[in-house]
């Protein structure tokens, strides 16, 4: 079950994996993070055969012939087509690590799934790391292992706050003596954002802009940008929807914000929900310490001054908030952990 393996069983674990729906990471033990891809592959329809995985069948999105499909084997924070997850490892992982996995004899995983995966998603991501060899997998609650990549001192008898902001969904929870006090998964991510934005840009301005380019008016708005001491406006290229034809907008950061704010509305309601099921004690320990925001979209340029503005407490990001889910299991195989007086993880 999640949030059920022991420390100990853990230390006994070769190999980590956090198959999130937008990238796909790899830690090896001793040999430290080896795979952060996209979560992406591309199949020929025709043979079955795989063209390409990770960063390289990303770049084919929209750009290939209709007998290469480009896909993504795990959505809404899990695992949807196992073989095709499996495949895709495989690829990402390469021979030569492969093979040095195959010399274990009972090969032993872990694996961190969203808070509150159900029995079906749980078992998902236990049988694509069976696939891959692996005779054991315990489960880990990404909450707790992204808190412990991030040095949150989840140990401790003070309550943190960690927002775990994915491509998927946002899960956040209050932590304290090393187990979740309340938490609350939201599937309201940064791709929701990004499609928020896209769509704005499309029914007002009428101007195309493919996901994968919203990047640059996040980064014009970075800072303050998205707050409303930000710039009012910014000037964004696109392809005209009706023409195709280039063009640039001078896009309101007003309404940008207004565009996004259906979603962003989505993740303070659940941050209100989680302080409002802490104890009152914790809640107190909270205004001082704030919020830890990790995952990706922790970058989302202005996204922690709109959470500060909004809860009015102190709100961090994380060192590398994409990667400490992966570090944190990393941490954990490696026994970088502190023996704690309560096990961390049986709560
Ligand atoms: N510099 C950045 N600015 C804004 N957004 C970013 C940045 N870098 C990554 N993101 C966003 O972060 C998200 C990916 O975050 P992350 O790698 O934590 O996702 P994931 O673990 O694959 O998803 P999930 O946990 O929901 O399954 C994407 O939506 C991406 O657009
Ligand atoms: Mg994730």
């Amino acid at each position: 079950m999640t949030g059920s393996a022991s420390l100990d069983q853990l230390r006994r674990c070769h190999i980590a994996v956090d198959l999130g729906a937008a990238r796909t990471r790899v830690f090896v033990k001793g040999a430290g993070l080896v795979v952060d891809q996209p979560s992406v592959a591309a199949v020929n329809t025709r043979t079955g055969s795989l063209i390409a995985v990770g960063e390289f069948a990303e770049r084919m999105t929209g750009r290939t012939p209709g007998y290469i499909r480009v896909v993504r084997p795990v959505s809404g924070g899990s695992v949807v087509d196992i073989e095709m997850a499996q495949r895709m490892l495989r690829h990402l992982i390469g021979e030569k690590l492969r093979r040095a996995l195959r010399r274990k004899p009972r090969l032993r995983a872990a694996a961190c799934t969203p808070h509150d995966a159900d029995p079906l998603a749980q078992r998902a991501a236990v049988e694509t790391m069976v696939g891959l060899g692996a005779r054991r997998v315990e489960l880990v609650d990404t909450l707790l292992a992204a808190a412990v990549g991030c040095g949150l001192p989840v140990e401790r008898p003070e309550a943190t706050m960690i927002l775990v902001c994915g491509a998927a969904t946002t899960q956040v929870a209050v932590l304290s003596l090393g187990s979740i006090v309340t938490a609350e998964r939201i599937a309201v991510g940064g791709d929701a954002i990004d499609h928020a934005i896209v769509q704005h840009l499309r029914h007002r301005h009428e101007l195309m802009l493919p996901s994968q380019s919203v990047r640059p008016l996040q980064l014009a708005l970075s800072g303050n940008g998205l707050t409303p001491h930000g710039p009012t406006s910014t000037e964004i290229h696109g392809r005209d929807v009706a023409t195709g034809l280039a063009r640039s907008v001078q896009v309101d950061t007003a309404a940008v914000r207004d565009a996004i704010h259906t979603p962003l509305t989505a993740v303070l309601d659940g941050i209100g929900k989680v302080l409002r099921d802490c104890p009152p004690d914790l809640v107190a320990d909270l205004a001082d310490r704030g919020i830890m925001m990790v995952g990706g979209s922790a970058l989302l340029p202005g996204l922690d001054q709109m959470l500060r503005d909004a809860t009015g407490m102190p709100v961090h990001i994380a060192e590398r908030p994409d990667v400490c889910a992966i570090l944190g299991l990393g941490a954990m195989l490696e026994g970088r952990i502190a023996p704690m007086l309560l096990d961390p993880l049986s709560g």
